[in-house]
């Protein structure tokens, strides 16, 4: 790559995005609201029943690797296409492809487009498991004095009753709303400034806690000792799918949020921030989730079923249960509610840069839009399975790679390269091996992904061991089984299989 531009270049061609759309106040606030949306329900409910079931350390391993590797040069490559575009994804975008180019425009509306509808697709059913997590914190509060806590009672009550169902995902959609209406600073800034905080300080209690009741260094052996022979092509095209669903990539969210950003001077080093305390809080939440499994004697991978099946049983024998376990479902709420805002918030964005909806209107129409579509998937574990499965599967993996070759192939080199300046040589180095991988390996890998979803690859990677090619409800329904219940394939589909099963 020839010279990039300099310093005073960069600031003159930056498209600085108008001022009426709001912006984040301090890049403390970005970066607490963009570790908001990436800290979710993927974290603290996904990354260790997977981990779980892939076997532990090894897993984990490669998993750092599809951060390091996929995950780290999409987030840059977002993040500048939104502070540069400045505009929600599909004008991010359309602002950013190259004059006269009739490719870089149509993939601007196609990846625009589908992100949008993604945000939409996956905060429906988001919404619904968030919702479950709600009424687990009720019940731990005593406020719903019905349900026995600790049985798998708790969690087939809550997720086969229609009714139920849909009030928790109306209330928790309600929060989500008053969020998103309230705006970028002072709505989305502020709740995760608060928040972020406050969920790392319970997982550090609930690692105290898990420290001094037992069971840690076993859960930190089996987190951080690989065994490779453990290792699968399913497990290590799980750790690729699952890296960008836990950075929140491929739908346009770490762009939307890009374009609330003041300066580019601080996508790096942000960028970096957030993929680190993302990781941070998942390999946390596996130690405190794993601590709690082993001590009680049980094996690790129960499945989909580990958070809200295995783990309430397992609080009713603890010492301080009642309060471990609200403290718990609370940290699942706070980090999905965070996520939940940034998916409204792309929606929300579209309508508010596109089509000039006031933010009051877009939030309240779209996120009730939004709502009702989670209704179905409240009532039906068939539509939860169908929303799921496409969006996780494809949508996800397909927006990135829309968005790898963007940057890769149709990005000016002053807006691909305007975030290195002023990192010296180390950003010259930086810069060359951002562009080889995001023009070549990224593609590459999500390309593979993909098509191993979709079974084409199944002649050429096919080396799961058949003890792991049970399907994954059975895992879920024997909730502490200690028999691996998984292939690679059904990872995600494996929420699918418990709503499925426990929703009709
Ligand atoms: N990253 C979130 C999680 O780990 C999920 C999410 C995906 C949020 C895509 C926003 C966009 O749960």
């Amino acid at each position: 790559m020839s010279d990039g531009p300099n310093q005073t270049e960069i600031v003159d061609v930056a498209r600085t995005a108008d001022p009426s759309r709001g912006s984040f106040a301090t890049n403390f606030g970005f970066i607490m609201a963009a570790v908001g949306s990436a800290v979710g329900l993927g974290n603290i409910w996904k990354f260790p029943y997977i981990t779980g079931e892939y076997g532990g350390g090894a897993f984990v391993l490669v998993y750092l690797g599809c951060i390091a590797v996929v995950g780290m040069p999409l987030m840059y490559a977002e993040l500048i296409i939104g502070r540069r575009g400045g505009s929600d994804i599909l004008g991010a975008m359309r602002n950013l492809a190259p004059p006269g180019s009739a490719a870089g425009r149509l993939l601007s509306y196609l990846t625009g487009g589908m992100a949008v509808a993604s945000g939409f697709l996956i905060l429906s059913f988001y919404s619904v498991v968030a919702g479950w997590a709600l009424h687990f914190v009720a019940v731990s509060l005593g406020v719903m004095p019905d349900a026995t806590l600790g049985a798998d009672g708790t969690f087939k009550a809550v997720s086969g009753s229609k009714s139920l169902s849909t009030i928790w995902h109306t209330v928790f959609m309600i929060l989500t709303m008053t969020v998103v209406a309230g705006g970028i600073h002072r709505g989305i800034e502020r709740l995760c400034k608060i928040l972020m905080p406050v969920l790392m300080l319970m997982l550090v209690v609930l690692l105290c806690y898990v420290g001094y009741t037992g069971g840690l260094g076993q859960s930190m052996t089996f987190l951080f000792e690989p065994d490779f022979s453990k290792l699968t092509t399913a497990a290590v095209l799980e750790a690729l799918g699952h890296a960008f669903f836990t950075l929140s990539l491929g739908m346009g969210a770490m762009v939307t949020y890009g374009s609330y950003l003041k300066s580019e001077q601080h996508v790096i080093r942000d960028g970096v921030a957030i993929a680190f305390l993302d990781t941070l809080i998942a390999l946390m939440a596996g130690a405190v989730l794993f601590a709690i499994v082993f001590s009680a004697g049980l094996e690790p991978e129960a499945g989909p079923g580990l958070l809200f099946i295995t783990l309430p049983k397992l609080f009713v024998e603890m010492p301080f249960g009642v309060i471990v376990s609200t403290g718990f479902f609370l940290l699942v709420v706070f980090a999905a509610w965070s996520s939940a805002v940034s998916l409204l918030e792309v929606v929300v964005a579209y309508f508010v840069d596109e089509w000039k909806f006031p933010r009051t209107h877009a939030t309240w129409i779209f996120g009730g839009l939004v709502w009702a579509l989670g209704i179905a998937s409240a009532c039906s574990g068939d539509v939860f399975d169908f929303l799921d499965n496409v969006t996780t599967r494809y949508m996800l993996p397909l927006g990135g790679l829309a968005i790898a070759i963007f940057a890769g192939w149709f990005l000016s080199e002053k807006d691909q390269v305007s975030g290195f300046v002023g990192y010296g040589k180390i950003g010259k180095v930086l810069e060359f091996l951002w562009l080889v991988t995001i023009r070549y390996i990224t593609p590459f890998l999500i390309v593979v992904v993909i098509l191993s979803k979709t079974g084409a690859l199944d002649g050429v990677l096919k080396e799961t061991p058949p003890e792991q090619a049970e399907p994954a409800v059975e895992s879920v329904e024997s909730g502490e089984s200690g028999e691996s219940g998984e292939s690679g394939e059904s990872g995600e589909s494996g929420e699918s299989g418990e709503s499925g099963e426990l929703a009709d």
